[in-house]
């Protein structure tokens, strides 16, 4: 009896690894947040009970209801995916998952997934670092725009890229705490909706014109001298290979 925290990648059923693939062939239960695509669910067992504890307005499921679900499963059933968008770890709660499963005694194992922080920006053509253009690469989540302490003026640095989980509600507070930190007006920014999937959409334009671009969740933001880049046009689609 093991509950498996799985990531299931950003949305195209091809970019799960071959081990999650493997994992929900034979589960007898899925746990599957909001942002699993169907295409990644129709991998599951055919036989398997797929529960839905998606996160989205109006089908909120706490964090500790989920807990108390996933150990009593994983009491009762041999196999028990739980499957998260992107890497389970990235801003998925992953560590708690897992810490109720241990304290309660349930074994677990854990199975990387692509995280949309970089394969979002990769969708859109932009590599999150690139030599000359970028010195590194911090993820933060769009969230922390909500303190009062101006996080986000501390991290006004023109030699880095940002790359901002569940930054569009806060983009326009985002964007003035970059701008007073010090980061340039003209800076490049993108905006990539609903990466790898067919409803993906990218939005160029400067650090100014962030906060009033017409963008929706789910979306990665990119700022910085890499979020210029767009090498989407020399990338083959290995989706048509595939
Ligand atoms: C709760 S976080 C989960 C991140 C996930 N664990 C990962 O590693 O990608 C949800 C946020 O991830 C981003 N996200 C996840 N999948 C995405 C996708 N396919 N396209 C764009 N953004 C995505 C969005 O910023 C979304 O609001």
């Amino acid at each position: 009896m093991t509950v498996f925290l799985v990531g299931a990648g950003p949305g195209d059923a091809d970019l799960l690894t071959v081990r999650a693939a493997r994992l929900l062939a034979r589960a007898d239960v899925v746990v599957h947040d909001r942002l699993v695509e169907r295409s990644v669910l129709e991998l599951a067992n055919s036989n398997a009970d797929l529960i839905d504890v998606g996160k989205a307005p109006g089908a909120f499921t706490s964090q500790s209801i989920i807990n108390d679900l996933l150990v009593s499963l994983g009491q009762n059933y041999d196999c028990v995916v739980r499957l998260k968008g992107g890497d389970p770890f990235v801003f998925g709660r992953g560590g708690e998952e897992m810490m109720a499963l241990r304290e309660a005694g349930v074994a677990c194992d854990v199975v990387p997934g692509v995280t949309s922080a970089f394969s979002g920006p990769l969708a859109a053509g932009i590599p999150v670092t690139h030599r000359t253009l970028s010195r590194g690469v911090t993820v933060v989540t769009g969230h922390l725009a909500n303190d009062d302490d101006g996080y986000f003026r501390r991290l006004a640095n023109p030699d880095i890229t940002l790359v901002i989980l569940m930054g569009v509600a806060r983009r326009d507070a985002i964007a003035s705490q970059l701008i007073e930190g010090g980061l340039s007006r003209a800076t490049p920014v993108a905006v990539i909706e609903n990466a790898w999937t067919e409803r993906q959409r990218e939005t160029r334009a400067t650090l100014t014109e962030l906060g009033v671009l017409d963008v929706a969740s789910p979306a990665i933001i990119v700022i910085g001298p890499c979020a210029a880049l767009s090498l989407r046009d020399v990338l083959v689609d290995t989706r048509a290979i595939t």
